[in-house]
């Protein structure tokens, strides 16, 4: 796998108190078991911890905590949102360095989309592989329409254009990437070589301004180190980035207490992901690779009320968890959000009979063991774990969406956590087309990946 190197050991050391650089540890293991760890664990979805555990030997070095902070000599730094600080911050991208930025929907490491040596230096700052495009952020429909050609599949491109331009109109700003075939200019290395660009206008003010300050379409990933669970703070992106070139956009750096912190990333879970494709001169198809607050259901509304449901099919195709779904999105592996400790989900037959009757040898396991649940569905383990968070105890999936990233990485923080449970969470057709539960399936698909979709039965 064409992994960019790090250019930083393993040795190095940051502060204890929460702002841990802990991800250049979690990295080797990640480098060392993403081929080889996946397929094994998905041959079988019914397993235990224990003979999982045989072979996903995770190196996790948990004495980091008590390293020397004075030791450490920090590149990333955060910076405000005065209007100055976003000039500044702005003309920064414009000159092809890295900011990160929050959105409405996840933290993003951004760079200038045009600049290939830009957008080198975010894949080689997220040590993520050259086969994960990049979605590119603009603030206006109109720029997005220039990036994509939606003349160059042969077709007269007018169907494709409607198609654009209805959605873009209808969900921008907001959570929806609209991947479609890219213009002349996009470099190729944000495209990963596919000849589509993924472009996305958030609505999040600070976003806003700073795509605004830059002047410039602002390639951004998720900025977490790959395979990492996604930032929803700027404290969670020093945690990953802290020995990279990047400035990071804090708007709680001028607040008097931490106790004024506030939720900066209000939806939680990455962007819904649809890709717009023609299939012949009058027929297309949109096809949803990333589940998120924008439902598939919305999208073929959208496409009916602007006469285009007969040119058009939506479709699903995410896979069937636990499959191996590269080659649907590039990047969208199986193994993505994971915390830096074993993670597993119990599965629904354990505990849908209301209270989990436990082995002696579950409950010890259980002793070392942090649960995060979804709608109590595991609060049988609630005094018996290390540690318990239920991400909605009532099950709304929107609460759920914005604690999940936070609430990973509280998981592998926890002082003697040697495994993570959540609950498989099943989600009924009925359910699927809700435009009110499009957030479940982003929640599912979220602890799917962080537990590489490992269903266990007994937790032993
Ligand atoms: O909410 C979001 O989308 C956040 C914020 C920062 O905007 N960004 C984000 O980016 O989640 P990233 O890179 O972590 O995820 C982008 C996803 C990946 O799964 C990638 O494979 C897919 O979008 N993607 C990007 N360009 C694509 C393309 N040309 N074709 C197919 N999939 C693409
Ligand atoms: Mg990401």
């Amino acid at each position: 796998m064409p992994f960019l190197s790090s250019s930083e050991g393993a040795n190095t050391t940051y502060k204890s108190h929460a702002k841990k650089c802990m991800f250049l540890f979690a990295l080797a293991r990640i480098s060392s078991t993403t081929n080889s760890f996946v397929p094994v664990a998905l041959q079988s979805r019914k397993l235990n911890s224990s003979n999982i555990a045989s072979y996903s030997k995770v190196n996790r070095i948990r004495n980091f905590a008590t390293m020397n902070a004075a030791e450490i000599n920090t590149k990333a730094k955060f910076v405000s949102t005065s209007p100055q600080a976003i000039e500044e911050a702005g003309a920064r991208l414009r000159s092809g360095h890295l900011v990160s930025f929050p959105t409405e929907t996840v933290y993003g490491l951004g760079c200038h989309a045009i600049d290939p040596m830009a957008v080198s230096r975010v894949f080689e700052a997220k040590e993520r592989p050259l086969t994960d495009p990049l979605i590119v952020h603009v603030n206006e429909c109109e720029a997005a329409l220039k990036l994509w050609n939606a003349s160059a599949n042969g077709t007269d491109g007018e169907i494709e254009q409607e198609a654009l331009k209805a959605l873009t109109k209808e969900f921008w700003p907001g959570p929806l990437t609209i991947v479609a075939k890219a213009s002349p200019e996009i470099p190729d290395i944000i495209m990963a070589n596919t000849g589509f660009v993924a472009c996305r206008s958030p609505s999040h003010p600070i976003a806003r301004a700073l795509i605004g300050a830059s002047g410039v379409p602002i390639a951004a990933p998720s900025a977490n180190k790959f395979g990492h669970v996604s930032p929803t703070k700027a404290q969670h992106v020093m945690d990953d980035l802290c020995m990279e070139d990047v400035w990071i956009v804090d708007p709680d750096m001028e607040k008097e207490s931490s106790s004024d912190e506030h939720v900066i990333c209000d939806v939680g879970v990455e962007s819904t992901v649809a890709k717009v494709e023609m299939l012949s001169t009058s027929k297309g198809r949109v096809s949803i690779l990333r589940h998120g607050a924008v439902s598939s259901m919305e999208i073929a509304t959208c496409l009916e009320k602007a006469g285009l449901s007969e040119s058009f099919e939506v479709k699903e195709k995410m896979q069937a968890t636990g499959e191996e779904v590269s080659h649907v999105a590039p990047g969208q592996t199986i193994r993505h959000y994971s915390p830096n400790v074993l993670s597993y989900m119990v599965s629904q037959e354990r505990y849908s009979n209301g209270d989990i009757e436990l082995s002696d040898e579950e409950l010890n396991l259980l002793k070392n063991a942090v649960v995060i649940d979804f709608g109590k569905r595991l609060s049988s383990f609630k005094d018996k774990a290390l540690a318990y968070k239920d991400l909605s105890a009532v099950g709304d999936s929107n609460v759920a969406a914005a604690q999940v990233f936070d609430t990973l990485r509280w998981s592998e923080n926890i002082d003697g956590a040697e495994r993570v449970f959540f609950p498989e969470i099943v989600v009924n057709e009925d359910q699927m087309i809700k435009k009110e539960d499009a957030l479940i399936l982003a929640v599912k698909d979220r602890l799917t990946r962080a537990a590489s979709g490992v269903v266990i039965e007994t937790l032993q």
